[in-house]
């Protein structure tokens, strides 16, 4: 499991600040740090780039720019808010997918390396990239991660260039005196093996050796970090491993990643109170004052998300629950079939690894507040 910096002394704060107001995202810096620095241990890797998409508050971003890293963005949006916060120096790519043209326009009067991942742009728009450098996100055929909706690779997927296009795309960017500069792969969200970014930079090395003019290979993000119980953590030191060995037999490319989700997840956690409960048939059911609009992952991949009461530690855990919001959908669970302390009205309940693709993802619907975020340091 991540680290779980809210079991301990930091409790009596979220209770506090539950009380104050619910619900609450709170961030705590220090666990964003921490994991910072376990990548930073990859030795193999010579930039990493934090997907900002994960968690765009500017005390992380800040954060993880002290610590060094350059900045994945993938909207004008997300490179203006992050040019705002870093200074010129620090690296920024933006890749983004089916963007119109005035974003690439846009892009080429900014200092971000841009990433294409489509013919249609260097069709239609060539003019716009002439005598310019690019990054080039390419399809491997396959997608990976914790749900088919994540996986961005493959035959259902809309990312990046097919390999088998990349004939016409060198043709067009030659006739347009546009340079490759890089390679991008990413799969997909939530990956566990570390045997697969090792496959990536390998398919990638290759390719580059066919086009000559390509100096980094980008093998995405997509670390994950375990989130059920019965999964194991990433290993990181395995990871490295894998990657200095495909860059001994290819070291002539620089190898960057964009990792989001494994900076941020267990950073966050979402609190909550507890305002009704209802015996239905078998079921009985723990409502709290926010769900889908708040944190909206179980009900779009059936994210596993641990819950815990907050006001009822060490207590034994003798009541089944299903864990619900106040929002008008019947999807609207925040956690099924979970075993808690026999809970009352106004019990804090905290629901873990909410600092990735949490508040990020929030929605105004029902116009029930998603929750204002903290950050403990
Ligand atoms: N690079 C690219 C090009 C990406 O599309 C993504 C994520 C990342 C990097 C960072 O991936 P990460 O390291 O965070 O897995 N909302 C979903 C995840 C969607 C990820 C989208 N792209 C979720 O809540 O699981």
């Amino acid at each position: 499991r991540g680290p779980v910096w809210w079991q301990g002394p930091a409790r009596a704060r979220l209770l506090a600040l539950a009380a104050e107001q619910t619900p609450r995202y709170v961030y705590h810096l220090p666990t964003v740090r921490e994991q910072a620095r376990r990548l930073k241990r990859l030795s193999a890797v010579d930039r990493l780039h934090y997907a900002v998409k994960a968690n765009t508050h500017p005390a992380i971003i800040g954060a993880l720019a002290e610590e060094g890293f350059g900045f994945e963005c993938v909207s004008p949006g997300e490179v203006r808010a992050v040019s705002g916060l870093v200074d010129e120096t620090v690296p920024l790519l933006f890749t983004p997918n089916f963007a119109p043209r005035e974003d690439y326009a846009w892009a080429l009067q900014t200092r971000v390396t841009l990433t294409l991942d489509a013919l249609y742009p260097m069709e239609h728009w060539g003019e716009l990239f002439r005598g310019r450098e690019i990054a080039l996100r390419l399809d491997l055929g396959r997608g990976l991660g914790h749900h088919e909706k994540v996986r961005t690779g493959g035959s259902g997927s809309k990312f990046g260039l097919p390999v088998a296009q990349l004939d016409s795309f060198l043709k067009l960017a030659d006739a347009h005196g546009v340079t490759v500069r890089g390679l991008h792969a990413h799969l997909g969200s939530g990956i566990l093996d570390p045997g697969h970014w090792g496959e990536v930079y390998g398919q990638l090395a290759s390719l580059a050796e066919r086009i000559g003019s390509v100096s980094y290979l980008d093998i995405g993000g997509g670390l994950g970090v375990p989130a059920h119980p019965d999964e194991m953590a990433l290993d990181i030191d395995a990871l490295d491993a894998v990657l200095r060995q495909v860059k001994a037999v290819y070291p002539q490319y620089q190898l960057w990643m964009e990792p989001g989700r494994y900076l941020v997840a267990d950073s966050g956690v979402l609190l909550a109170k507890v305002t009704q409960q209802k015996g239905k048939g078998a079921l009985r059911y723990l409502g709290v004052d926010t769900g889908m609009n708040s944190l909206i992952r179980p009900m779009l991949y059936d994210a596993w998300h641990e819950i815990v009461n907050l006001s009822r530690e060490g207590e034994v855990a003798e009541t089944l629950y299903q864990v619900v919001g106040p929002i008008c959908e019947t999807g609207d669970v925040l956690g099924q079939d979970r075993l808690l302390p026999s809970a009352e009205e106004g019990d804090v309940i905290l629901i873990a690894q909410t600092g990735a693709y949490g508040k990020v993802m929030a929605s105004p619907y029902n116009l029930r507040d998603s929750g204002e975020e903290v950050v403990l340091d």
